[in-house]
């Protein structure tokens, strides 16, 4: 970002992903989407996120382009709900280049996206984000998002799980041959 780059003056163009920009927004992903920072999403970061994204539903696949660089990108989709006639626009990746943060680009990508959604029949719009109110639940706030939905996220340990199996399995069997001896 040079240093004169402000939220006014800056030459930011939205436009649809193309297939070069694959591994330009991946890696871009990569920085944003850290384990560290994002520890809880339900999706993780990986080259099939956006590969599949791209070849679902490039037309909600947005990149910002600032100086030949990609600085931003959103990636969504339309889902409808079986007996529902509404369609919900789903964000599932929004993120800008953490140099390049609070100059608009995230609302410029989030405005045009919601523009084709709007025109492809979505009425609600859906994001998923971290519950502590860090940047990203800032910015959907600013953009009108309310009525949070809480998710609790459990984690089983898969060698407890197994241990629980076997106590099971060996109850039942003694169950099973109490009966037979009665
Ligand atoms: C959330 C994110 C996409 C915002 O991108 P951005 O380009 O910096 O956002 P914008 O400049 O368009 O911000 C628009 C408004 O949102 C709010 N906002 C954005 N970032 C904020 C922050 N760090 N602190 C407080 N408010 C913030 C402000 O109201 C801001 O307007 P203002 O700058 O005039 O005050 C960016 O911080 C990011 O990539 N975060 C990590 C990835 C992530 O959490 N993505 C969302 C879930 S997929």
């Amino acid at each position: 970002m040079k240093t004169e780059d402000t939220k006014k003056n800056l030459e930011l163009n939205i436009r649809e992903m193309e297939i070069d920009d694959i591994p330009h927004v991946f890696h871009l992903g990569e920085q944003i989407f850290t384990a560290q920072e994002a520890p809880t999403f339900y999706r993780t970061w990986d080259e099939y996120e956006v590969t599949s994204l791209f070849n679902s539903n490039n037309e909600y696949c947005l990149v910002a382009e600032h100086d030949g660089n990609i600085v931003g990108f959103a990636l969504g989709t339309i889902v409808s709900k079986k007996r529902s006639a509404w369609k919900y626009g789903y964000l599932i990746w929004l993120g800008v280049s953490p140099d390049h943060q609070r100059l608009g680009i995230a609302a410029n990508l989030f405005d045009k996206l919601a523009e084709r959604m709007i025109e492809d029949g979505a009425r609600i719009f859906m994001v998923e984000t971290e519950a502590k109110k860090g940047a990203a639940f800032k910015f959907f706030k600013n953009k009108g998002f309310g009525k949070p939905e809480k998710h609790i996220y459990l984690t089983l340990n898969l060698k407890t799980y197994q241990q629980l199996q076997k106590k099971e399995r060996n109850r039942s069997r003694k169950q099973k041959n109490g009966k037979n001896s009665a």
